[in-house]
């Protein structure tokens, strides 16, 4: 476990405009100073990020949302007294002051409170609101261990805090509050009936005239493998000369039993599930595979989010 003397050390990188990746309770983050355009700057580029993408900023008390957001709405406010520190973001209109890099020049912000103890002391240490997208390459799946960031992202990043696997292991639920209604614009670690449950009826498509996650592109959190879903028994013999793996959710397929196999939950818990869920992508990913194939999964709960990183990363347009 990383100290509180690394944390120390992380803060000071931050305040100095370094870049330090550190664990929240969905993925890793790739942190800079919300306020310091330049090294946020330097988290798109090691990311390699389109900077169409704006970030979301994290802190570590509530009343900081007065400070980056005009002002915040009475269900927004709910939903942060219900969920934070959690995994949910709220987005809203922004204050002036902080860097259109952050926010890819929208008049809005994204923001949450990570439910981490090293995510909050790093935040607190700092003094300084921090903007964070997941620490992986643009497109590829989100790092869950401090490992996945070491792996892509090792020697550009100024350090790395280990906080083990995150639990949630899905990235945050976000909420939009710019219109009338509240939309979600991605499904995430808190689920849209317990979202509706304290909030009421919640918008799910975003329409063209409305506001959506830029950085939501069709083809995101994808493997290098193909990856296909919705397997089912009667498409075996279309792949059967094919070097596939299979992601499925609690029940191996039968007659596949001897190809390499991720199964997320045996006992078929969702929350499992997705806390397993990109870490069992990335072992498939390893393997050389011609294709990957997903079973179904019920798309309740948690079960939506990881139908939709799924329908992600099978999508074929870019
Ligand atoms: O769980 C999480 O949310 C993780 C951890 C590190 O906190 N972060 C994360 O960040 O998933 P990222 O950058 O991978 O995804 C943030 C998403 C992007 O799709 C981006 O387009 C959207 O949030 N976003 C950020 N600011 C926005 C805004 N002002 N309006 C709409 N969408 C926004
Ligand atoms: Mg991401």
């Amino acid at each position: 476990m990383t100290g509180d003397r690394t944390i120390q050390r992380a803060a000071e990188i931050i305040k100095r405009g370094g870049i330090v990746a550190f664990p929240t309770e969905t993925v890793y983050g790739l942190g800079a100073d919300a306020f310091n355009p330049l090294a946020v700057a330097r988290v798109f580029e090691v990311k390699k990020r389109p900077s169409f993408d704006p970030l979301i900023v994290h802190v570590a008390d509530p009343a900081d949302v007065k400070k980056l957001a005009k002002e915040i709405s009475s269900d927004a406010k709910k939903l942060t007294e219900r969920f934070w520190p959690g995994p949910l973001t709220i987005v809203l209109l922004k204050e002036e002051n902080i860097p259109d890099i952050v926010t890819a020049g929208l008049p809005s912000v994204a923001i949450r409170m990570p439910n981490h103890p090293m995510a909050l002391a790093l935040i607190e240490e700092s003094k300084c609101p921090i903007a964070a997208p997941s620490a992986n390459l643009f497109g590829y799946l989100s790092p869950t261990t401090a490992e996945h960031v070491r792996d892509q992202l090792g020697d550009q990043v100024d350090l790395i805090l280990d906080g083990g696997p995150c639990p949630v292991g899905v990235e945050s639920t976000i909420v939009s509050f710019l219109e009338e209604e509240p939309m979600l614009l991605r499904p995430g670690g808190v689920s849209l009936e317990e979202i509706e449950s304290v909030i009421g009826e919640v918008g799910t498509s975003p329409s063209e005239d409305r506001p959506t996650a830029p950085g939501m592109l069709p083809k995101h959190y994808a493997p290098r493998t193909p990856i296909i879903l919705d397997w089912s028994e009667k498409s075996i013999d279309l792949y059967k000369d094919k070097n596939i793996g299979l992601l499925v959710f609690q029940e191996p397929v039968n007659n596949l039993k001897l190809r390499p196999m991720e199964i997320l939950s045996k006992r078929g818990d969702l929350r499992e599930a997705a806390a397993n869920l990109f870490a069992a992508i990335r072992r498939l990913d390893a393997l050389n595979l011609d294709l990957i194939v997903a079973t179904p999964i019920p798309e309740v709960g948690l079960g939506r989010a990881i139908v939709d990183r799924l329908r992600h990363a099978a999508s074929k347009e870019e």
